[in-house]
């Protein structure tokens, strides 16, 4: 979950408290603002909406039973990588590698990198079929032999970023509109989990899903030990509640879960939203996908001590540790080694990583390029949260002049 809505928020069918109001300086402007000389088809944003309430569809509504590709279980695929990691071949590094130099010889800034100024001939080949398998498929691969302690953190966030637009549509990642994140320790405390997103810690992140249809992570330095990934699929999640807790998978779909937004609030908006956890589509092919983050789910205390929301009940306190605890058991587990990406769909899969450990100073601290995708075509998923279908940019967080790509070595 990351920051919010500006442009086209829906009206809230539920009472709701007056947010204080934000001082004058710190007024984002509205995401349609966003300079073209940084954003040359409109800003990309990530958002945390509520939904339109009227769109939601009731439990009845939902699927006994899903099936076909989007159903997996891990003992499809462990043992078999063959079944989900590509390795770069020595051709469709080469290409990567000479469109890289070219894009950077142009000189057009990053964020207005296209798959028309970043021609891959060879390698979207086997992008457009990656690609339909993370939005209609298992939703994930693992790419293998990406020379990221070759290139050096331009060319690797160049050639990252080129590989990403075969896949989808930059959203932002955080108030400050950055496009290629950072996951990093930085030294927060990941205990004050009301302002401190726990990607920038060594903590466990339990299984949850990131603001955009889908997120890549590249990576650059391992941990020392830790810091290992696991993904799960939803659709087996959701087969499964339905089989041995049926009354958690009905609390999951209705719209009861306040999620905050960490301070990350744009002009006139709440500090959290109220959702469900588990969605239909509304239209298009009538999947079900989640939304979840249960750091963000817990980190709210501040407004329900002071009686503006409910605390989590005993039975939503229940559900999402039957989540939790149904998401590992049937995860599978992956490491990332340097150069390694990992692309995962956020609609129909949540994941997490183990809590880690970095090799002592000097050496580098766990380093991951993190990108956000939308992909429109899911209609209702996370950049689309049911609010304009015309609108594929996603609500409008603080758009400023700040450079939206994380300066590569920051951080
Ligand atoms: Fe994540």
């Amino acid at each position: 979950m990351a920051p919010g809505a500006l442009v086209a928020q829906a009206v809230s069918a539920v009472p709701t408290y007056s947010p204080a109001p934000i001082p004058d300086t710190k007024l984002p402007r509205r995401n349609d603002q966003a300079p073209r000389s940084i954003f040359p088809d409109g800003i990309r944003t990530s958002g945390q909406h509520n939904p339109i309430y009227s769109q939601l569809k009731p439990y009845s509504e939902f699927p006994k039973e899903i099936t076909g590709p989007t159903v997996w279980h891990k003992e499809d695929y462990e043992g078999q990588p063959e079944r989900w990691v590509h390795r770069f071949s020595a051709e469709e590094v080469a290409e990567l590698s000479a469109t890289a130099d070219a894009f950077i010889e142009s000189g057009t800034p990053l964020t207005g990198i296209t798959k028309s100024n970043f021609p891959l001939p060879i390698l979207s080949q086997e992008l457009t079929k990656i690609r339909s398998d993370l939005v209609d498929g298992k939703g994930f691969v693992l790419f293998k032999g990406f020379p990221a302690d070759v290139w050096g953190p331009h060319k690797n966030a160049v050639a990252y970023m080129g590989l990403g637009t075969y896949l989808g549509y930059f959203v932002s990642q955080n108030g400050r509109g950055h496009v290629l994140g950072h996951v990093k320790d930085v030294g927060d405390d990941p205990s004050q989990i009301h302002r401190v997103r726990i990607y920038r810690t060594t903590a466990r992140q339990f299984f949850h899903a990131d603001d955009g249809d889908l997120v890549g992570l590249l990576c650059v330095h391992r941990a020392l030990e830790g810091g290992e990934s696991d993904i799960v699929s939803v659709h087996n999640v959701w087969n499964t509640l339905q089989r041995e807790h049926p009354d958690v998978a009905e609390l999951l779909t209705q719209p009861i879960w306040y999620f905050d937004r960490k301070g990350e609030v744009s002009e006139g908006q709440e500090e959290y939203t109220k959702q469900p956890v588990l969605y239909l589509e509304p239209g298009g092919k009538g999947r079900l996908y989640s939304k979840w983050d249960p750091y963000y789910v817990r980190s709210l205390t501040r407004f329900s001590d002071k009686g503006i929301i409910p605390p989590l009940s005993h039975a939503q306190v229940r559900a999402l540790t039957i989540l939790e605890e149904t998401c590992q058991r049937l995860a599978l587990h992956m490491v990332l080694e340097v150069g390694d990406i990992q692309f995962v769909s956020n609609c129909h899969l949540l994941h997490a990583r183990t809590a880690y450990k970095d090799y002592p100073a000097p050496a580098p601290r766990r380093h991951l390029l993190r990108l956000w995708l939308s992909t429109p075509e899911i209609e209702g998923g996370w950049t689309l949260p049911f609010h304009d279908s015309k609108e594929l940019k996603r609500g409008g967080i603080q758009v400023n002049d700040n450079p939206p790509v994380c300066p590569l070595d920051a951080e």
